[in-house]
């Protein structure tokens, strides 16, 4: 399991840097071994903060970060973000923010359309071979993509939006990970929060939370997914667990390294836990019957999230 470090970032709402601070070390003290963030998490303000609150732990945790993710005023990719003198600025740029000489993992946080994918994956190769970043990822890319950039140097890491609530990558992106060795990485696995229990209504989201453009937050999407969730917390009591440790610990279950996200220090060692858990099958299965593929009401994302998705 990895600790999602976009909450640290005020995304979801605002975050007091003190309490983001005792979450990303309580994080470590509980167990999470693997911390992701990116550069465009409050404009630097997640990497920032780790590097401030880590750099004397930096043995105790894989590293990963991204680049690319930059949007204009309209939530469209900005052009050029793949192409290699960009990505090695960029890098340079993540490394002093995270107090760093190397990052472990370094994700193309969305695919650049204006540069072919083999050009960024020749660049990050080689940027692997001078030990700057000790891997490669991609993120929300398809699996053509995905074997391209394969084909050019092995990607280490594979990220996209996965929870009972977002299956679409079990059909081609889980399996074609597998095939190549390549780590699948769940991001947003507990539906952005609304497999958490704490949103129920839309006045939960405070303004300024990104959420509040995400269609699955919306009226009636809204009210399908929180009577869903509910559910789910009905089988997760039933087992003495939270509805978060059930959903991550199925997850995991499937094969995918979740990175949940949380503002809070008792969120954070909930979720280390999760890690530990041992559920039988046959209450995934009860998971799954709750949550059928495509139960989720909404799209994913809004229009200009969604075109900027690799599909
Ligand atoms: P993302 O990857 O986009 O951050 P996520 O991990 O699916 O999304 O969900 C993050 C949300 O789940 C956060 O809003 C977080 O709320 P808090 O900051 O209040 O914790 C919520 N969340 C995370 N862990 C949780 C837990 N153990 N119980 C309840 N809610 C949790």
């Amino acid at each position: 399991m990895g600790f999602g470090a976009m909450n640290l970032a005020p995304v979801y709402g605002r975050v007091e840097e003190s309490e983001a601070a005792d979450t990303l070390l309580a994080a470590l003290d509980a167990g999470f071994t693997f911390v992701d963030t990116a550069d465009i998490y409050g404009r630097g303000s997640s990497e920032d903060l780790i590097g401030r609150m880590l750099e004397k732990r930096r043995d105790e945790f894989v590293l990963a970060t991204k680049f690319g993710g930059n949007q204009d005023s309209h939530g469209i990719l900005i052009p050029g973000m793949g192409r290699p003198d960009y990505v090695r600025r960029a890098l340079d740029a993540s490394l002093s923010r995270l107090r760093a000489d190397h990052v472990d993992l370094y994700y193309l946080h969305r695919l650049d359309p204006t540069t072919p994918i083999e050009e960024t994956a020749g660049v990050l190769g080689e940027l692997v071979e001078a030990g700057k970043i000790g891997g490669y990822g991609l993120s929300e890319v398809s699996p053509s993509t995905l074997r391209r950039a394969h084909a050019v140097h092995p990607v280490t890491a594979l990220q996209t939006e996965y929870s009972p609530f977002q299956r679409a990558p079990e059909e081609e992106l889980i399996p074609a990970c597998a095939e190549l060795g390549v780590t699948f990485v769940a991001y947003s696995p507990l539906g952005r929060g609304l497999l958490g229990g704490t949103v129920r209504t839309a006045a939960d989201l405070e303004e300024g939370d990104w959420r509040r453009g995400n269609p699955r937050f919306q009226g009636g999407n809204l009210e399908r997914n929180v009577s869903l969730a509910d559910r789910v917390a009905t089988l997760a009591a039933e087992q003495g667990v939270t509805t978060a440790q059930l959903v991550l610990a199925w997850v995991i279950d499937r094969g995918a390294l979740p990175i949940p996200g949380t503002r809070k220090a008792a969120n954070a060692r909930a979720n280390a836990a999760a890690g530990d858990l041992t559920l039988d099958a046959s209450v995934f299965r009860r998971l799954e019957d709750i949550v059928p593929r495509d139960a989720a009401a909404g799209a994913q994302g809004n229009e200009s999230y969604l075109a900027n998705l690799d599909k």
